[in-house]
């Protein structure tokens, strides 16, 4: 059995409850794609983990695995493995042979690209987490990508290197004019990622992911897939140029895990989506709430009650009304069996609510998204207002079950139902972990 958890918008979706809630059921956590950019706070036994690459699984004693699909800064990896042993907990996080490696010297190309994207005025700036992630993927599809095997084998690491730091280099000094450092010296690099390559050996931390997976499907182990950012950030079906360089979306399950997709797509796919819109970075947002005083007052508003923070970055988010388009193509492109509706309790109290419900462009309705990010920037809200609901008593309503949920809060979610034709199985009505109306375990 396997349940794939995916993001339904933007990122930040408040996927890891839902991961954390269910993976207390699977016995393998995996991540598909992405790197360090990806943040999450795991609650366990009232101690607190803010973790950006081990997947959460592996702070509750599951096996957690970053796939051949991710991106990995073996630095942040043994930096985060540390601070959790340090706190008495004993991860166990394998690593794909066949995923890729942040080097220093994608973090650094990174900001230099970034930094000529804003002074082009063309743009085209992203707003990235600043991890190197975009690169690194580049040197993926350009085969001149360094792997977690070829930290293993010192050789093999040394032609890589010796291959494509002097591009690199010349990127950084002839291209943009500025001075290389140690993050292009291939000695520095070789000592140190070979390093890494020793320790991850040693550490028994490698694995062939497909066979692994393979295997541990074989002997009955239950398997979840754990989606990093949203499906509008997807580099195929996200709002490109705006979008991370990965397959957030459920697709991405099966090519960066080697678990083929007639396996994914017979277990259970769960979108989650956020009861509002919220956005770190650049890209057209048509709900965004900024039209006017008022409506940056109740974005701020809901900025604080929702904690609407980067937790890699600590940037505030953009905060917006749901958008429903956005949502149709997300259930669309992943093929959802069901969603889980996240923060109802931040939209409690408010004085008035609204969903995008379509697009007005060129004087047509539309109900999904234009397929370019230039035309979803012309598109205008056309809304639905909705009856708010009063502040409730979370841990009450998580007992009670869905039937002691605000009234017009049930009728926010049946009419998302309704829209996405997919039922609701899991709401969130509270920060904690608990503190989610379950009405589906996606297990059984
Ligand atoms: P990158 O993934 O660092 O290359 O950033 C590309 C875009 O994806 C930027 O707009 C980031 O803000 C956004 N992004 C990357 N990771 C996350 C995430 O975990 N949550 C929300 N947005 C993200």
């Amino acid at each position: 059995m396997t349940v794939t958890i995916v993001g339904s918008q933007l990122g930040d979706e408040g996927k890891g409850a839902l991961v954390d809630l269910w993976g207390g059921d699977a016995d393998v956590v995996v991540r598909y794609q992405g790197g360090d950019n990806a943040g999450h706070t795991v609650v366990e036994g009232g101690e607190e983990y803010a973790l950006s690459l081990v997947p959460s699984g592996a702070v509750r004693g599951k096996v957690g695995v970053l796939g051949n699909g991710c991106v990995v800064n073996p630095r942040t990896l043994f930096e985060e493995i540390g601070t959790l042993r340090e706190r008495g907990l004993d991860p166990d996080v394998r690593v794909a042979k066949r995923a890729h490696v942040i080097m220093p010297y994608h973090r650094r190309i990174d900001g230099i690209e970034e930094g000529a994207k804003a002074d082009s005025d063309s743009g085209v700036e992203v707003g990235t987490t600043g991890r190197g992630i975009g690169p690194t993927y580049e040197d993926k599809a350009g085969r001149r990508g360094v792997r977690i095997g070829d930290l293993l084998d010192p050789e093999v690491l040394r032609e890589r290197l010796e291959y494509v730091v002097p591009q690199k280099r010349a990127l950084v000094e002839d291209v943009y004019g500025l001075e290389a450092g140690e993050e292009l010296d291939v000695d520095a690099l070789h000592e140190e990622y070979a390093r890494f390559g020793r320790r991850l050996r040693e550490e028994g931390m490698v694995v062939n992911c497909s066979d692994f997976l393979y295997e541990r499907r074989e002997a009955g182990d239950d398997v979840m897939f754990e989606g990093a950012q949203g499906t509008l950030i997807d580099v195929d079906h996200g709002s490109y140029p705006y979008v991370t360089s990965s397959n957030p979306t459920a697709g991405g399950a099966a090519t960066g895990t080697g678990v083929g997709p007639t396996v994914t797509g017979r277990g259970e796919v769960v979108g989650v989506v956020k009861g509002y819109l919220s956005r770190v970075g650049e890209g057209p947002m048509p709900t965004e709430l900024d039209g006017d005083e008022r409506e940056e007052a109740l974005a701020s508003d809901i900025r604080e009650k929702g904690g609407e923070f980067g937790t890699v970055t600590g940037r505030p988010r953009r905060i917006g009304w749901l958008d429903v388009p956005m949502l149709r193509h997300a259930t669309r492109v992943n093929g959802y069996t069901g969603i889980a509706v996240n923060h109802l309790d931040v939209l409690a109290g408010l004085d008035e609510l609204k969903v995008g419900h379509a697009y007005e462009l060129e004087g047509e309705e539309r109900l999904s998204l234009p397929a370019t990010t230039e035309r979803w920037g012309e598109c205008e809200p056309v809304y639905r207002e909705f009856d708010t609901w009063e502040e409730f008593d979370a841990d009450a309503v998580s007992e009670g079950g869905y039937e002691a949920l605000p009234g017009a809060a049930r009728e926010y979610l049946e009419y998302l139902e309704d829209q996405l034709d997919t039922p609701v199985h899991a709401v969130g009505v509270g920060p904690d972990r608990e503190q989610t109306v379950v009405r589906t375990n996606p297990w059984t």
